[in-house]
Order: structure tokens, then C-alpha cells, then sequence
């Protein structure tokens, strides 16, 4: 099989030649047909510290096809076309195959390319964990609540502002800087835009609106802790994914019996959680969704095929922290 991998922190991308995985067990062998790329790629990239063994092969956002299957197997079949998101302790998806396990993979929906599909499975499993897991948005009772979802043009908000429209029909407030992140969010379905570097407190409660019942924080959690917690309803729920450099003072919740949890989209298969397989029932629902057009694809930008160039210049879109939407690469040629 051929791969990029990262020998350090600096390191360009490397192409290297392995043999082929064997898949045992539940695992998956799939020849991989696109990719997509998240800040998690730059971040683990930033955290090498040499020196490895071998190049580490980052990415955990794929679609492709099942050509071999582990003795376990019990959900798909050889041919079989599916997208999923991975485990950031083993080896990623910056390569010509991968081996998965089963119960964090599903069917790829049927009516998108391989490129529309593979920017779906991180930030869908992200979003949904995060709202109806985290959160314990209950989608049948809480039409109409509002959920104040910060950071809403990036690759999570993009699907997440969708489920909280589609799904759990709520009111959504969505923040964005600029005319072309602010048009993207009000095309996916948010009510309510306001401006993640201006004052949001006072934006929100320009809006008339009841404070929000939920808070999904997908940026900059330093930055936009103390306003969630003046703008939180009592009882309310904030849920964020972005880890904090500072300490903050929890106490300001007490009040108002406000919660604050975090979601993190590789617990499960980092942990081997016993209720690893409800990453494939999300992802299947997600692709059931996307066939059904009730959710689009988040795809804003196809690079090109995956080669090291076009790596690097993905990268380099992500480290700006002001993609719209998500970026796929196609094949390694
Ligand atoms: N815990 C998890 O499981 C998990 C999963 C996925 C991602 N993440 C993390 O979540 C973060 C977002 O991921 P992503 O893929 O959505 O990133 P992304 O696509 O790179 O996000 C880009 C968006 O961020 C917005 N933004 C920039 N600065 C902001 C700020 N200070 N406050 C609010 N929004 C801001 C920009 O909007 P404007 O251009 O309008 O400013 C831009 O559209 C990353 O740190 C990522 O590592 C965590």
C-alpha cells in the first residue's frame, strides 16, 4: 500500500511503501477513494516528536471500498461502499488502504461521490454525539428551544446547525466573522447569525430572543467561556469540543444549575467503549439522511488527488482556521 506520513512537527508530507494490511478480527481492509481533512491531521502533526519509526499517517475522515473482511465481520461484505470516521490511535487515512473496525463504519450514502461523502463521518459523529449524547437533546420534545451553536461555517457547525434544524427542530443562533461564512450558515438553516469577534452577549440579547437553552462550543473555548456563561439559561446545557488553554471559574454556573460537558469524537474507539457500535448506527442514520436529502454535504472544496502538494495546501487552508464547509482530496494517483 502506498501512504503520506509525518516524520515530526516541521515534517512535509513523506510518501512511503508498506505492505498491505491483513484484516482480522473485526476489522475492515478498505481501499480508500477520497479523504477529508480536519484540524485533528495538524494537530497530531504538531504533537510528533521525533524520532519515529516509521512516518505517522494521519486522517480520520474517509470513503472508500471493503475488500477484505476480519473473521468477526458481521455487518458488510466485500465490495460493500462505505465512509467512516476512524480511530486516532491507529494508523489514518492519508493512504491507498486502511484497516477499520466495523462498528465505527457504515454504508456510504448512495447519492453522493466519494469526495461529497468522506467530510462527513468526523464532524457527523462529532455534531450528533455532541447534541443528542452530550447535551441529551431530546429530538421529539424540544422543537423550538434555542441552541446557540458557536463557531457555524467550520466543518462541525456546518452539520451541526443542519441537525438542529433537521433533527431536533430548534431555533438556531450561529456565529460567523465574515458575508461568505454568515451566507453559508443562513443556506444550511440557521435563524439567527451573529459575530464570534464582536461582542456576543450583547448580539444574542439584540436578537430578543429567550437565552439559549443549549450552547454547542465547536471554537475557542477560552475565548467565548465567560459569555456562555452569562448567556446559558437556567438549567441550561453547554457542550464543548474544543479544549481550553486557561482555567475557568466553573462556579459562575452554580446559579443557575447550568452544566458544561465535553465531546470528544474518538472517546469510544479510543476507549473500546462497550457501546462502540453506536458510532455505525449514527453514521448510518447520517447517510440515510444525506440519501434522503433531508442534510447536504458539507463538501466546499475538492483539492485534488492526494499527493503531498495538495496535502500541504489543505493543511495550510485548515491552519487558517476560516474554511467554509470541509475540503476533500481524492485517491492517492
Ligand atoms: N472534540 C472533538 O471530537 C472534535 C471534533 C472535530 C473538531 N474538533 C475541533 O473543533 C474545532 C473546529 O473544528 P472544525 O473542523 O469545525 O474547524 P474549521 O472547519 O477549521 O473551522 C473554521 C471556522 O471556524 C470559525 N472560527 C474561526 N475563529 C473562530 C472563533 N474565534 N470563534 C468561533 N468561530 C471561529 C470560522 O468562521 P469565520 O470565518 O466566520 O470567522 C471558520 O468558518 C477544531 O479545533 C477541531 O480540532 C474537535
Amino acid at each position: 500500500m502506498n501512504s503520506f506520513g509525518f516524520t515530526g512537527p516541521d515534517s512535509e508530507p513523506v510518501f512511503f511503501e508498506q505492505d498491505t494490511p491483513i484484516a482480522s478480527g473485526k476489522d475492515l481492509l478498505i481501499k480508500i477513494d477520497a479523504i477529508a481533512i480536519n484540524p485533528v491531521d495538524i494537530k497530531i502533526k504538531a504533537g510528533l516528536t521525533p524520532p519515529l519509526k516509521s512516518p505517522r499517517i494521519v486522517g480520520w475522515d474517509a470513503c472508500g471500498t471493503v475488500i477484505a473482511t476480519g473473521d468477526d465481520v458481521e455487518l458488510f461484505q466485500v465490495g460493500d461502499n462505505v465512509f467512516y470516521a476512524g480511530d486516532v490511535t491507529r494508523p489514518g487515512c492519508y493512504a491507498s488502504h486502511q484497516l477499520v473496525d466495523e462498528r465505527i463504519v457504515a454504508k456510504a450514502p448512495k447519492s453522493l461521490t466519494p469526495a461529497e461523502a468522506s467530510v462527513m463521518p468526523l464532524c457527523s459523529i462529532t455534531a450528533w454525539e455532541a447534541l443528542f449524547s452530550r447535551l441529551k437533546i431530546n429530538a421529539e420534545l424540544e422543537a423550538g428551544k434555542n441552541i446557540l451553536i458557536i463557531g457555524g461555517a467550520g466543518g462541525v457547525g456546518s452539520i451541526a446547525i443542519q441537525l438542529a434544524k433537521v433533527v431536533a427542530k430548534m431555533n438556531v443562533i450561529t456565529t460567523a466573522s465574515r458575508a461568505e461564512s454568515e451566507q453559508w450558515c443562513r443556506k444550511l438553516g440557521a435563524d439567527h447569525v451573529i459575530n464570534h469577534h464582536s461582542d456576543m452577549v450583547l448580539q444574542y440579547r439584540t436578537l430578543g430572543l429567550k437565552d439559549p437553552d443549549y450552547i454547542l462550543c465547536l471554537n475557542d473555548t477560552d475565548q467565548h467561556f465567560d459569555a456562555m456563561a452569562e448567556l446559558i439559561a437556567p438549567q441550561g446545557m453547554i457542550c464543548t469540543i474544543v479544549g481550553s488553554k486557561e482555567k475557568h471559574d466553573l462556579d459562575c454556573l452554580k446559579s443557575k444549575s447550568a452544566g458544561l460537558v465535553w465531546e470528544f469524537m474518538f472517546t469510544r474507539p479510543m476507549f473500546n467503549t462497550d457501546d462502540l457500535i453506536a458510532q455505525h448506527q449514527v453514521l448510518q442514520r447520517i447517510a440515510d439522511l444525506l440519501d434522503e436529502g433531508k442534510l447536504v454535504t458539507t463538501l466546499t472544496e475538492t483539492v485534488g488527488p492526494m499527493t503531498a502538494d495538495n496535502i500541504t495546501k489543505a493543511h495550510h487552508q485548515i491552519g487558517l482556521g476560516t474554511t467554509i464547509g470541509k475540503l476533500a482530496l481524492t485517491a492517492i494517483m
